[in-house]
């Protein structure tokens, strides 16, 4: 009989945990498991860069780079929204919560649809203003907010720099 009411108790508990666990998970934002440091050296940077190397072309694309841009494009429109959930580093939270940071990512996300869109109808002005554009929301998104030195020491150079330098334009 006891353990009957132990086990009742038992079920009636974890129900409860259940519950609130499910209420939890729907509340809590997803939590980015790495720093923006990281992001913007891995996914940022790197995607960015496949879009200016290609717009810095002279000649006309052929149908495989525009391919990569749009690629690129894709990850990097992405990562704008991304940037607004922050991250695992130091100042990560309080940058996500400044919504100078929100316009700024979502302005970098929207010059990479451009640049998506640009591959998409193989429009080379069209790309160069992207790439334009995109540079300026960079840099006034870093003086805003970037600290002079990378708060997890990640620099673009020389760590991650061979994996975009693999393009090599021609
Ligand atoms: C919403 C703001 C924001 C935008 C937009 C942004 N960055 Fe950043 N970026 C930062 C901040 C803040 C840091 C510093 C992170 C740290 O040190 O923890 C940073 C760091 C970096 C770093 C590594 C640090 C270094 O000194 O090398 C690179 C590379 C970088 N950004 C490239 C870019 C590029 C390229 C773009 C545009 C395509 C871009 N970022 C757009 C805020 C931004």
């Amino acid at each position: 009989m006891s353990s009957k009411i132990c086990s009742c108790t038992a079920l009636g508990l974890s129900m409860s945990l259940g519950i609130g666990l499910a209420v939890n998970a729907a509340e809590a934002p997803p939590q980015v498991p790495v720093s923006i440091n990281a992001l913007m050296v891995t996914l940022v940077d790197h995607s960015a860069h496949h879009i200016w190397n290609h717009q810095a072309l002279e000649r006309d694309l052929t149908d495989d780079e525009w391919r990569l841009v749009e690629y690129y494009s894709i990850q990097l429109a992405a990562s704008g929204p991304l940037l607004t959930l922050g991250g695992n580093g130091p100042d990560d939270a309080a940058w996500a919560a400044d919504s100078r940071w929100r316009d700024m990512s979502q302005a970098m996300s929207s010059a990479a649809v451009v640049a998506m869109d640009a591959a998409k109808s193989k429009n080379k002005e069209l790309l160069s203003s992207a790439g334009d554009t995109l540079l300026e929301v960079c840099e006034s998104c870093h003086q805003t907010f970037k600290p002079s030195s990378p708060t997890e020491g990640f620099v673009h150079n020389p760590d991650y720099d061979h994996l975009y330098h693999l393009f090599v334009p021609q």
